[in-house]
């Protein structure tokens, strides 16, 4: 269906749980050092969720800041998207549990399983609904608390990751503004690499899948990042060109937030300097879905993001998943 309108971003937030694990406090946990972690990923900290505390519960701080910001009420939301693959429960989906929490009586919602991609895939389908005039108003979060399925006695993986929630609420808006291109890919041969094996239907809990520590993320760390790198140069390059723009008229590089060094090598091959790129994974570790719609929100809270910006979103997650996208401020 062709669009007919464009669709914006009106507001955003974003809430990270109040505990802090440092870098210091890990190395009396597993066998690893702040210097290693620093040099190797940029990470010198990261939030962790309480225990009885969900996603749900951090999706809805985001949440209601993003509705605030867009001057829009929970009644008046008619399609919540969740991007996460820390569900509350694998089912019910944790969009019905957070329209629930935020009295969002009038909309639809579901999740959205694309790991780190997720909430650029979100905005993709938001921005879609949007622009042929199915929907007015979408309310799309990336949120996560890896802090609970990650294994913390396993050095590659403990150190990397942390919790978070970034919302936004898209409405319509004129063409050639708000979100101006996507793009997206996957490729589920690679998905091993970065995986939670058992808890689904393939692996189901057992016993032995207890034992076997089979519920905690396993990731071939190494082989990720070069992918990574890869996917995210080429999906920011093809949804730049699907908007008619090139690289150095980007005004802000919002990457997901993994590691540093992968931010500084992909921005190196998309000619983007790193002045012109925004970086707070030293603040949050790897927050999955959540990482890029908490980099905007806070880039546009530190005055990052000016009215008439053009602002790239670029993601790379598990599964693997790839996405990016175009967005005129
Ligand atoms: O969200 C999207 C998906 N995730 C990512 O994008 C993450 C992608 N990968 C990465 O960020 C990096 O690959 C890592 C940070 C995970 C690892 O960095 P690396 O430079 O690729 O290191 P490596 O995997 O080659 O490991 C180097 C060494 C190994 O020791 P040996 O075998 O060479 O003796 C690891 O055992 O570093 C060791 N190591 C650690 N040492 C101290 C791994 N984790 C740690 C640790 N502390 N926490």
């Amino acid at each position: 269906m062709k669009h007919i309108r464009g669709a914006r971003i009106a507001g955003t937030g974003s809430y990270a749980p109040p505990r802090v694990i440092t870098n210091a406090e890990l190395e009396r946990m597993v066998d690893t050092s702040d210097e290693w972690i620093t040099t190797r990923t940029g990470i010198k900290e990261r939030h962790v969720a309480d225990d009885g505390v969900a996603s749900s519960d951090l999706a809805a701080e985001a949440s209601k800041i993003a509705m605030a910001e867009a001057r829009i009420t929970a009644e008046e939301i008619q399609l919540v998207i969740v991007a996460t693959v820390t569900p509350d429960r694998l089912f019910p989906s944790t969009a019905c549990t957070l329209q629930e929490k935020l009295g969002a009586s009038n909309a639809a919602a579901m999740d959205l399983s694309a790991a780190c991609s997720g909430f650029v895939y979100g905005l993709s389908v938001a921005s879609g609904l949007i622009g042929i005039g199915a929907l007015d108003r979408v309310l799309v979060v990336g949120v996560e608390t890896l802090s609970k399925l990650v294994d913390w006695e396993d050095r590659n993986t403990c150190v990397l990751f942390g919790d978070g929630a970034g919302a936004a609420v898209v409405v319509p808006c004129e063409t050639g503004r708000g979100v101006l291109s996507t793009s997206m890919g996957s490729d589920g041969s690679l998905g091993t690499l970065l995986e939670l094996p058992a808890g689904g239907s393939l692996h189901p809990a057992t016993q032995e899948t207890l034992n076997t520590r089979m519920h905690f993320i396993k990731m071939k760390g190494n082989e990720v990042f070069k992918s990574a790198v890869r996917s995210m140069e080429t999906v920011a390059k093809d949804a730049m060109k699907k908007a008619g723009v090139g690289a150095d008229e980007v005004a802000l590089l919002i990457p997901h937030q993994a590691n540093l060094r992968i931010i500084e090598a992909t921005a190196k091959r998309l000619g983007i300097g790193m002045d012109r790129v925004f970086v707070n994974v030293n603040k949050y570790g790897n927050t999955s879905a959540a990482s890029v719609p908490l980099a905007l929100d806070e880039a546009r809270k530190e005055g990052r993001v000016k009215e008439g910006d053009l602002v790239c979103l670029v993601a790379f997650g598990a599964g693997f998943t790839w996405g990016s996208a175009v967005l005129r401020w």
